[in-house]
């Protein structure tokens, strides 16, 4: 199990990234803290330099990945595969806030984080009229925990085991070494296992898309950001294919965002080639 120390560490970037969903209205506006709005100004030059040379964008990469677990999402919900969903690490992420409203009573869907965030996040959406009810909610929850009520499996343990159920993880995975990302998968496998249909989204870094020194320079500064290492995990997609399905997934395919250009204008950054989209399933039961 990770430290919690770097766990907590992560916790400033949720800070950043609700800043970017609110600046494209993804978001409601209330999402976008203070220093969130800081952090994103003081990275704008060096954003707007790179996309005048034509090279990549945070705002960009995040912009792709975030479209695209969306798309696949509403694609669950639409074939009814899909009725529940745990988003693990969510952050100030807006996806909670869109699809409660979106879908309703169709759907329950519980944005789950470390107890300071979730505290932070239950707070913001309190302020927007969404307090937490039987379709949408806020729990505390600790990726890396193997039991007790903020855990996966405690949290799974509240919803109907006879719905298919989504987990998403979305900017979590590549601040965590190998070891523990593999047990992680396994227990969100072990868990989606428990339900008639189960789907695993997430966005990863591989390693062996990402060799450009300017991509290594940056995961560097980030490291030092987060007080402690980003991990570039995987020389090829395949070998994360492989992991997953090892993990106890039945499918595992590593989207591209770049394939998504022609649905998405964000998906045109060059740094679509950088980030790729897990959607991984477990067997269908009867
Ligand atoms: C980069 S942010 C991503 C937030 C959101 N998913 C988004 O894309 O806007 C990383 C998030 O991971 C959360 N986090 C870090 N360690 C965690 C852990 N062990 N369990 C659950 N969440 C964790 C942080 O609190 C933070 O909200």
């Amino acid at each position: 199990m990770p430290e919690p120390r770097h766990s907590t560490a992560v916790s400033p970037t949720a800070l950043y990234t609700g800043a970017v969903w609110a600046r494209h209205r993804l978001s409601h506006p209330a999402f976008a803290t203070t220093e969130g709005r800081l952090m994103y100004a003081a990275g704008a030059p060096a954003m707007r330099l790179s996309r005048a040379l034509g090279g990549p964008t945070l705002e960009g990469l995040l912009l792709a990945r975030h479209r695209v677990i969306d798309e696949q999402l509403h694609a669950a919900i639409k074939a009814g595969t899909v009725s529940q969903v745990i988003e693990i690490a969510a952050g100030l992420s807006p996806r909670g806030w869109r699809f409660a409203r979106q879908y309703g009573e169709r759907i329950r869907y519980i944005e789950a984080d470390l107890p300071a965030m979730a505290a932070r996040k239950r707070m913001l959406l309190a302020r927007v009229g969404c307090a937490d009810g039987p379709h949408h909610r806020v729990a505390d929850i600790d990726a890396f925990a193997v039991g007790g009520d903020a855990s996966l499996a405690g949290i799974a343990a509240t919803l109907d085991p006879g719905s298919g159920t989504a987990v998403i993880t979305e900017g979590l995975i590549n601040y965590f070494p190998i070891a523990a990302v593999g047990a992680l998968w396994q227990r969100i496998a072990n868990t989606l296992n428990g339900f008639p249909n189960g789907l695993y989204l997430s966005d990863l870094h591989v390693g062996g898309e990402n060799r450009d020194i300017a991509v290594r320079a940056f995961v560097r500064l980030l490291s030092v950001f987060v007080r402690g290492r980003v991990h570039l995990h995987f020389g090829a997609p395949a070998e994360a294919e492989a992991e997953l399905r090892a993990a106890g997934f039945a499918t595992a395919s590593l989207l591209s965002p770049a394939d998504f250009a022609d649905r998405f204008r964000a998906c045109r950054d060059p740094a679509a080639r950088l980030v790729r989209v897990i959607g991984a399933t477990t067997a269908a039961r009867r």
